[in-house]
């Protein structure tokens, strides 16, 4: 491997099926910076019991996530795609790392106001210090860029902080790391309520489309989806609806919001709907089918992930004892 190809990380929650906006605000570039940076991706499992998780469910969504990634076309021999708990440094370089962060900084975090409000009979300390978990993720890897959507970003300065404060006082122990937005769909919205987040947490499954969903779900789920009474094909802060269907539209095709307004001059809304869920099926299309190799075969993704969380174990390690070293512990 080139040593000095810059390093990539990023992690995705089993915590359910995946969606659409995964794939676009994240893994779609997770695949992409395969071929230029040295990657390293995970199934962050130990982010996902912040919220409860029925056991059984949870193992099958850890299996169905580390899936998915190949299918997307992550190659496990050119990247390091592991299981985060299955590498112990992260909870350990989590609870060093929390020593450093302040309360008030965490307490600012939009995401744990939101999640604490909607669990609000779980507001576990997990929950709260979720960020630094994060950010031990990122460090342990010496990471220079992490593929995220735009709701990531403030966990990634918060890391960035973390980083730079430490550094301040051991030296040069971590790199700082830049948080890597796509341009386009960097916050895919809900199908139903335009101004929220697409969300695999959403209790209204039209809101959301997974990436497993059959091609008749996705194109009912578009054409149920909701826009405005205008029949104006354009992006526009008042057409919130419309806007993130070009957004999610120009993602899958590759074609500018300019290019879509154009292609539908003169069209309504029902055939836009249409070519929407169209396009996201067809681009949806060959990762559903190579999922089902993936996940039919236990035997094959276990030895694959295995591999990945012994690459990530050595990886991990080197910059743990670092810390420690830098710390003061008796190595
Ligand atoms: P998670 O599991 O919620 O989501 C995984 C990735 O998908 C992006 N994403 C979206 N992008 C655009 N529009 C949407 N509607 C949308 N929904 C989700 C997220 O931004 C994310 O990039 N905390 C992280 C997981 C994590 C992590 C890390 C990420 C744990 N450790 C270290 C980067 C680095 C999370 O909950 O993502």
């Amino acid at each position: 491997m080139e040593e000095n190809r810059k390093k990539v990380l990023s992690c995705i929650q089993p915590s359910g099926m995946l969606t659409l906006g995964n794939y676009i605000g994240a893994l779609k570039n997770w695949v992409a910076m395969q071929n230029e940076f040295d990657c390293t991706y995970a199934v962050a499992d130990l982010h996902a019991i912040t919220v409860r998780q029925e056991p059984a469910k949870f193992r099958q969504q850890i299996y169905s996530t580390a899936a998915l990634l190949l299918a997307l076309g992550i190659d496990p021999e050119k990247n390091t795609m592991f299981i985060q708990s299955h590498v112990a440094a992260h909870s350990e370089l989590a609870w060093i790392l929390s020593c450093y962060t302040q309360f008030g900084e965490l307490s600012r975090m939009t995401q744990f106001k939101d999640k604490s409000a909607k669990h609000a009979d779980n507001v576990n300390v997990g929950l709260f210090s979720y960020p630094v978990l994060m950010a031990a993720d990122i460090l342990l890897y010496q990471s220079d860029l992490v593929p995220v959507g735009a709701d990531q970003k403030q966990h990634l300065e918060i890391a960035r902080d973390i980083a730079t404060r430490f550094n301040h006082v051991y030296g040069d122990v971590f790199t700082i790391p830049e948080p890597y937005i796509p341009k386009i769909g960097a916050r895919v919205m809900s199908l139903q309520d335009p101004t929220k987040k697409m969300s695999k947490s959403d209790e209204n499954i039209n809101s959301w489309v997974a990436i497993l969903d059959s091609k008749d779900d996705i194109i009912r789920k578009f054409k149920r989806a909701v826009t405005d009474s205008d029949n104006r094909i354009c992006v526009s802060e008042d057409k919130p609806g419309v806007s993130n269907l070009i957004g999610i539209y120009s993602a899958v095709t590759g074609k500018s919001a300019e290019q879509v307004t154009a292609e539908f001059e003169g069209k309504g809304y029902g055939d836009f709907k249409i070519a929407v869920g169209e396009a996201v099926a067809e681009e949806l299309k060959p990762i559903q089918e190579r999922y089902q190799t993936f996940i039919s075969d236990k035997k094959q993704l276990e030895d694959i992930y295995r591999q990945g969380d012994e690459k990530a174990f050595y990886a991990a390690r080197k910059t743990l004892s670092k810390v420690k070293k830098k710390v003061g512990f008796v190595l």
